[in-house]
């Protein structure tokens, strides 16, 4: 009878896991993308950083920076509650992109922004939500969070840059460690304004730190 209960309860475990990977089956798919995505973009960004530095745009290659780690953020964030669903994560993929001048690649950046914010990311945030996966749903809403902020700061770097200077773009700047949002110094908050961290553990970027 023990021996029963015993197989009875582990088919019931083993049920009440399956379908739970089954109920987010959606959102992890849609992580796994994200994961994907932010890989990339941390990477196509370090690179623009660095074009960016040889061409003379010191300024707006802190800005790549900074935005580079904000994405590798985004993509840490999505690969622990891909884990936490129960999805694997062995092989993220980094997708092939293109390293033009430092123009042609603050354009990609904004059209790729553009495209996370008005198409990738409202979807997936629709996808935990119909699923119940409240963790994925915070994920990618602070993912999204950080890309409009990022849009932000590339279309005022490409009006400066078509102004002729560099000034109107901040030359320091903040990346929150827990959600990836970034800051400059005007508009830094004691708080993070999309995760509450503290702003004492934001990780600064200036040409002295990011040596
Ligand atoms: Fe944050």
């Amino acid at each position: 009878m023990n021996r029963i209960i015993q197989f009875l309860s582990i088919v019931l475990v083993l049920s009440i896991y399956a379908c739970g990977s089954s109920r987010t089956k959606k959102t992890v798919e849609s992580l796994k993308s994200a994961l994907n995505n932010e890989l990339t973009a941390s990477e196509k960004y370090t690179k623009f950083a660095q074009v960016a530095m040889s061409e003379g745009f010191d300024t707006l290659s802190q800005l790549f920076s900074a935005a580079s780690k904000s994405e590798k953020i985004h993509a840490t964030n999505h690969e622990r509650i891909l884990h936490k669903y129960g999805g694997v994560s062995d092989n993220p993929e980094i997708a092939p992109f293109q390293v033009k001048t430092t123009k042609e690649n603050l354009n990609a950046a904004i059209k790729s922004e553009m495209f996370d914010m008005q198409s990738v990311y409202p979807g997936f945030i629709k996808i935990a939500e119909l699923e119940t996966a409240p963790d994925g749903a915070t994920a990618f809403t602070w993912a999204w969070s950080g890309e409009i902020r990022h849009l932000m700061y590339y279309r005022k770097a490409d009006a400066s840059i078509l102004a002729g200077n560099e000034s109107g773009i901040s030359y320091v700047w903040y990346v929150c460690p827990k959600c990836g949002n970034i800051y400059t110094p005007n508009d830094i908050k004691s708080l993070c304004e999309v995760c509450l961290e503290k702003q004492e553990n934001f990780i600064g970027f200036s040409k002295e730190e990011s040596k």
